[in-house]
C-alpha cells in the first residue's frame, strides 16, 4: 500500500480512514502515534502487526474530551477527574478501571484497566472528533526502535504499511507522556514525562514510582515496560557530566564513534560526528529520539556517546529513556 503525507488540512480524509479500519499516523505534542479506531477489533490488531508489537503490551485510548472516557471507564475517581481537568490537554496517560464489555481485550492486552489521553494536537484533536471514536496510539516506531519525533521518521519505520501520515511537523516534547495509574488504592507512575512528580503529587498526594527496571520473568505494571526500547543500531553508552574530557581523550579520533550531547561538549569533538542536544534538559529531550535516528543513518558509527542530565523533573524523563537505550550502560574511567 502506498502511504500517503497529509496535511493538518486534509483531517477529512484522515477521519475517513480511521472509520473504514485503516491505520493513520497523528502528531501529539509528545511523539507520533500509530492511530486506529478503539472500537475496531480489527483494525487495532493491524496496529499491532504493523508495529511488530508483542500483543500483550496495552494501547493508550486517545480522546477528544472527558466525556469520551465516560463511555469506556468504569468510574472516574475525584483525583483523576481533577488530573484531566489539571493538565488535559497535555502529555498525561491515566489509567482507570475499564467498563466491562466496552473495549476488546486486543486494545487493553487483556487487562482490567484501560489507558486513557487527551493530546495537546490540536490537529489530532480534530481528527478524533470528526473520526467519532477514539483513537488506539501507541508510538509510531518499529516496536524496539526510539520514538518517532517526525512525520519522516514514522515513514521510516512504517512507509507502505500503513494508509497514511498526519504531518504537523516535529513534535514539542520529544518523549512520550507520563503514565499514572489510579486504578489501585496506591496511584503510581509507571513512565515519567513531562508531567512531572511534583506536579502530580499537589493533586494526588504521596506517589509511588513504578518504573524501575524489571526483567523479563517479573511482570511489570506497565508491560511495555519490559520490552527492548529506544534502541539504535550502535551501542549507546551514557556519559556523566565529569567524564566528557576523558571521553575526548579516548575516542576523539575514531570515526566509529557518534556525540550526542549539549553544545557546550559536542565543541570539543571537531573530527567527529555530532549531534546536538541543544543547552539544556527541554531541547535535549526534544532531541534526543532524532538524534538516536540520526546515527542510525551513517553505518560507520559503532558507539554512541550520550549526554547524562540530573534524574529531577523532565529529566527523570529524559534519563528513563535514555538509560533504556543504553541498556544501563555507562561511560567507565
Ligand atoms: O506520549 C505518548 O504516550 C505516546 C503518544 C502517541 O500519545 N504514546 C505512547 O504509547 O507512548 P506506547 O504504546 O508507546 O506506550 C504506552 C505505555 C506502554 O508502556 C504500555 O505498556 C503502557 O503505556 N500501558 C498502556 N495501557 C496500560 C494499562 N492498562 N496498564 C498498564 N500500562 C499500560
Ligand atoms: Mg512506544
Amino acid at each position: 500500500m502506498e502511504t500517503k503525507i497529509l496535511t493538518p488540512q486534509q483531517i477529512a480524509t484522515a477521519a475517513k480512514l480511521i472509520q473504514a479500519g485503516q491505520l493513520v499516523a497523528f502528531p501529539t505534542e509528545t511523539v507520533y502515534g500509530l492511530g486506529a479506531d478503539a472500537t475496531n477489533p480489527t483494525a487495532v490488531k493491524q496496529v499491532y502487526a504493523a508495529k511488530g508489537r508483542p500483543s500483550d503490551n496495552p494501547l493508550i485510548v486517545h480522546v477528544s474530551d472527558i466525556a469520551m472516557v465516560q463511555q469506556f471507564a468504569a468510574v472516574i475517581p475525584p483525583v483523576a477527574q481533577q488530573l484531566m481537568e489539571q493538565f488535559w490537554p497535555g502529555s498525561l496517560t491515566i489509567i482507570l478501571p475499564v467498563k466491562p464489555g466496552s473495549l476488546d481485550r486486543v486494545v487493553t492486552g487483556g487487562l482490567t484497566t484501560v489507558a486513557f489521553r487527551l493530546p495537546a494536537n490540536e490537529v489530532t484533536r480534530a481528527l478524533i472528533r470528526q473520526a467519532g471514536v477514539p483513537l488506539v496510539g501507541p508510538s509510531a516506531n518499529t516496536s524496539g526502535k526510539p520514538s518517532p519525533t517526525t512525520a519522516q521518521h514514522v515513514a521510516h519505520d512504517l512507509n507502505g504499511k500503513i494508509a497514511a501520515i498526519v504531518d504537523d511537523g516535529p513534535t514539542k516534547v520529544g518523549v512520550e507522556s507520563t503514565v499514572i495509574d489510579l486504578s489501585t488504592s496506591h496511584p503510581a507512575i509507571l513512565r515519567p514525562g513531562a508531567i512531572t512528580k511534583a506536579q502530580l503529587a499537589t493533586i494526588v498526594g504521596d506517589l509511588n514510582v513504578d518504573h524501575h527496571h524489571v526483567d523479563a520473568k517479573e511482570t511489570p505494571k506497565a508491560p511495555g515496560m519490559k520490552y527492548t526500547h529506544y534502541s539504535p543500531k550502535a551501542t549507546v553508552i551514557q556519559v556523566a557530566d565529569a567524564d566528557w574530557n576523558l571521553v575526548r581523550e579516548q575516542v576523539a579520533n575514531d570515526a566509529t564513534v557518534g556525540i550526542l550531547a549539549f553544545d557546550r561538549q559536542v565543541a570539543a569533538f571537531t573530527s567527529l560526528k555530532t549531534y546536538s542536544l541543544g543547552t539544556d534538559v527541554t531541547s535535549a529531550s526534544a532531541r534526543l529520539f532524532a538524534g538516536l535516528r540520526y546515527f542510525d543513518d551513517l553505518p560507520e558509527i559503532k558507539t554512541i556517546y550520550v549526554a547524562t542530565v540530573p534524574v529531577t523533573g523532565l529529566g527523570a524523563a529524559y534519563m528513563n529513556r535514555l538509560n533504556k537505550s543504553a541498556g544501563g550502560q555507562w561511560f567507565k574511567k
